[in-house]
């Protein structure tokens, strides 16, 4: 399983990745709002800072706008994949991206054919988002099981990248689904190394260490 952060704070990005896992980044129009900097400084140093794919997202609800943004992000660098929301407009964007081989992250997958259209469309990835459907009584993880069997189904390449991750929980969940990428704040990327009675073990075989007499 694939890890990516899911941030626009370079420190963050940073941070993990000198934890030596992360294999790419995801970002979407809230997450550098939050930051507080411009779109294209806080594009440059991600796709500088990280070799992995870097999701940048569109904000054109033309098909034609989201081709054509979705072609100029690609000057931040190679490992750029475009973030495209899946409407209509962005099933011929995915479609006009994909077969010019500009690789495409569909976002904002709440049910299950929607991603099978952008697999159909030739996304790279589609994006389920689990904690926003946790948020209103549905079941995020069955919505990712749910992709992963069709796309077992039919060999599609496309790869199911879990999204709006909150908790390890829904990090275990996926990786037991085969779900190819898990994308999660460097909170929850800390929280899978943790374990109380790590600690607790760690701090009695320090103890009785010490207590060996010379
Ligand atoms: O970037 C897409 C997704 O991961 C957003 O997560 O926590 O805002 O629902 P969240």
């Amino acid at each position: 399983m694939k890890f990516f952060i899911d941030s626009g704070n370079v420190e963050d990005i940073r941070e993990a990745g000198e934890l030596g896992l992360l294999d790419g980044v995801t970002t979407n129009p809230s997450l550098i709002a939050k930051t507080g900097r411009k779109f294209e400084d806080v594009a440059q140093e991600i796709c500088d800072l990280v070799p992995g794919p870097v999701s940048l997202e569109v904000v054109g609800l033309n098909w034609k706008e989201m081709v054509a943004e979705g072609k100029a992000l690609r000057k931040y660098g190679d490992n750029v994949v475009v973030k495209i929301p899946i409407t209509a407009d962005g099933l011929k964007a995915i479609k006009a991206l994909s077969s010019e081989g500009i690789p495409v992250n569909t976002t904002l997958i709440f049910q299950p054919l929607q991603a099978l259209l952008a697999a159909k469309a030739g996304a790279a990835y589609v994006s389920p988002f689990i904690g926003r459907h946790d948020d209103i009584g549905q079941d995020g993880m069955l919505l990712v099981s749910e992709i992963v069997q069709i796309f077992d189904a039919y060999n599609f390449e496309t790869e199911v990248l879990a999204a709006s991750i909150r908790h390890p929980i829904h990090v275990l969940e996926a990786a037991k689904m085969g779900a190819h990428v898990a994308t999660m704040p460097l909170k929850v990327i800390k929280q899978l190394v943790e374990h109380p009675l790590t600690d607790i073990g760690l701090k009695k075989f320090l103890e009785d260490w010490h207590s060996i007499k010379a």
